[in-house]
């Protein structure tokens, strides 16, 4: 049995199907990413494992317990952090801390413990004293992460938790995780930034319409169009006659050139197609400065499995 697994979730607003019947599971000490576009049911998804919401069709399972049938399980070894900033404007920060620490029933020297070790983590010690009304955004986000973790959750789910903020408090938010993932607490971070999932993630679900549209490692995902591949070519010149050489070779897919630069889709990359492209080339009498094999990325995942940007 899996730490949390989610069987065939459906959730329908009127008319509106937010998630489309998903299932995902996750190990204790991974962290999981969500990546989707907007709409694309990821906070429905999330509210619905933190007991939010309760869905329409399917089972979620969190260490062998239905947490529809036994929502405490979870409740208490779960944080979340809303998309939605939930602080108090003209509380402190500390007020704010001790107020959802309160919340979640700690009291007396340990909240006081809890409050200090928390703020380190967020890096707003300096700053407890201030009104959250006068932090920044990223300050704003990092105390809404950190009032999610004072009462030592095992599980965290993240909604968004760096949206709108300069990149020094995102790199500082994505390093937290890191931090927290390493001392043992298992992740669920939604995004729709590729490259915040690529840099934490174990595991990837890509979403869109409500579905789970891919789902694996991010090796995994990008296998997916690994003979897929762009090949930059600069050269010294370029012909038509050379470029509708290449256009003819079997596998290439597209050529088009720029300048000097040659840039070749292969739809099944093969190293003997890629050795005929350099002999054809030199038979031109081509010069050939830099050949560079473009990787795919989930961007591409994406784009090859809806025909439309991640972002908008
Ligand atoms: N309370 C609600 N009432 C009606 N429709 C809703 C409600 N919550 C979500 N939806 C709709 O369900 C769909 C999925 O929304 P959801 O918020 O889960 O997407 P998301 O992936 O979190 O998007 P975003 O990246 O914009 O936060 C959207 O079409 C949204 O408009
Ligand atoms: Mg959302």
């Amino acid at each position: 049995m899996s730490f949390l697994s989610v069987e065939n979730l459906s959730k329908k607003f009127k008319e509106v199907t937010a998630v489309d019947g998903i299932s995902f599971s996750l190990e204790k000490g991974e962290i999981l990413g969500l990546l989707g576009p907007n709409g694309a049911g990821k906070s429905t998804t999330i509210s619905m494992i933190s007991t939010l919401l309760r869905p329409d069709t399917g089972e979620i399972m969190y260490e062998n317990t239905s947490i529809l049938k036994k929502p405490k399980r979870i409740q208490a070894q779960l944080g979340y952090v809303p998309q939605e900033i939930a602080l108090y404007p003209t509380l402190s920060g500390r007020e704010n801390l001790e107020f959802w620490g309160r919340a979640y029933g700690l009291k007396g020297s340990h909240l006081k413990n809890r409050v200090n070790t928390i703020s380190e983590i967020i890096g707003i010690k300096e700053r407890l004293k201030d009104k959250v009304k006068n932090y920044s955004g990223g300050m704003k986000r990092r105390l809404n992460i950190g009032a999610a973790l004072l009462h030592e959750p095992e599980l965290i789910i993240m909604d968004e938790p760096t949206v709108g903020i300069d990149p020094q408090s995102r790199k500082h938010i994505l390093d937290t995780v890191l931090e927290l993932n390493k001392q043992g607490m298992t992740v669920i971070y939604t995004s729709h930034y590729m490259e915040e999932v690529e840099y934490l993630c174990n595991k990837i679900c890509i979403m869109d319409k409500g579905l789970i549209i891919a789902n694996g490692t991010k090796d995994e995902l990008v296998q997916m169009l690994n003979d897929r591949k762009k090949i930059n070519i600069k050269v010294d010149q370029v012909n038509d006659k050379v470029i509708n050489t290449i256009r003819n070779l079997k596998n290439v897919d597209n050529v088009l050139h720029e300048d000097t630069t040659i840039k070749v889709t292969m739809k099944n990359y093969k190293q003997n197609t890629f050795k005929e492209l350099i002999d054809r080339l030199s038979e031109a009498q081509i010069t050939i400065h830099s050949v560079a094999v473009n990787e795919p990325n989930l961007e591409a995942v994406f784009l090859h499995l809806t025909g439309r940007e991640l972002r908008d």
